[in-house]
């Protein structure tokens, strides 16, 4: 038994009211252990990034509950109503690309948001070297996104997203503009960090391959989820 990293009971989430109300979630249940590496599977439209949103406490959900290590987060409001503190200390977000800042290094793209908590230039700046070491980047610390492959990019952007210490990561398609070789070595990546940070991930997937390396898989299905392990997928190898 681990330690739950990321408790959703019964989310529901409908976009307008009315006549033109969509039903987007309608009842999403699950639960994702700290140390897990979950893949988040659906159609294009079907609700992964609003799910996500919701979990990382951007979008607020119609009704249900989210918890987040042992602290309910949201249960028919938010609680504590302070969802900028749960991100900055919680959360990890990796978008799917052309996310860092444009105009500022590695390096400091990477300290920026433990510089904005408070932790000081130095300290931010050596924290920021053992990550970008830890995802073998460091040789690029001071290179402009631009100057970066996309495989280099993500996982700047990996490093940027740990470099908070957060408990759960919410990583949207972080390989859909890589090739196969690159996005395994993402998914490797996240798949170490879960396993040596006890960090619970979900990660946006669109490529079968990548659910190898997961431990469970949610899927979206008649707005809720369903829960499977790869066992039980014989499909996939
Ligand atoms: N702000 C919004 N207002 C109204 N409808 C929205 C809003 N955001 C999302 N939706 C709708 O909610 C549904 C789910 O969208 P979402 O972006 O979560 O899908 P997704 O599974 O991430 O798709 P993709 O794989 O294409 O990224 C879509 O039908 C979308 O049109
Ligand atoms: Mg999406």
């Amino acid at each position: 038994m681990g330690t739950q990293g990321i408790r959703v009971e019964n989310l529901v989430k409908n976009f307008g009211q009315g006549e033109s109300l969509v039903e987007v979630i309608n009842g999403a249940s699950f639960v994702v252990q700290k140390g897990e590496l979950v893949a988040l599977i659906a159609p294009s439209g079907a609700g992964k990034t609003t799910l996500l949103m919701m979990i990382g406490c951007v979008l607020e959900p119609t009704s249900g509950t989210i918890w987040l290590g042992e602290e309910a987060v949201y249960d028919g409001r938010w609680i504590g109503n302070d969802t900028r503190r749960i991100r900055r200390e919680k959360i990890g977000f990796i978008f799917q690309s052309h996310y860092l800042i444009p105009f500022m290094n590695v390096i400091d793209n990477v300290t920026l948001l433990p510089q904005t908590n408070g932790l000081a230039k130095d300290k931010a700046h050596d924290k920021a070297m053992e990550l970008l070491e830890y995802l073998e980047i460091a040789e690029k610390a001071k290179s402009m996104p631009s100057q970066l492959s996309g495989g280099q990019n993500q996982r700047v952007a990996i490093a940027r997203a740990l470099a908070n210490e957060p408990q759960i990561i919410l990583a949207d398609e972080p390989t859909a503009a890589l090739d196969v070789e690159r996005s395994v070595n993402v998914v490797k990546m996240l798949k170490k960090i879960a396993q040596e940070q006890n960090v619970a991930v979900i990660m946006v997937t669109h490529d079968e391959r990548m659910l190898a390396f997961c431990d469970k898989i949610l899927k979206i299905e008649d707005k809720k989820i369903v829960i499977s392990k790869l066992n039980d997928n014989k499909h996939i190898v």
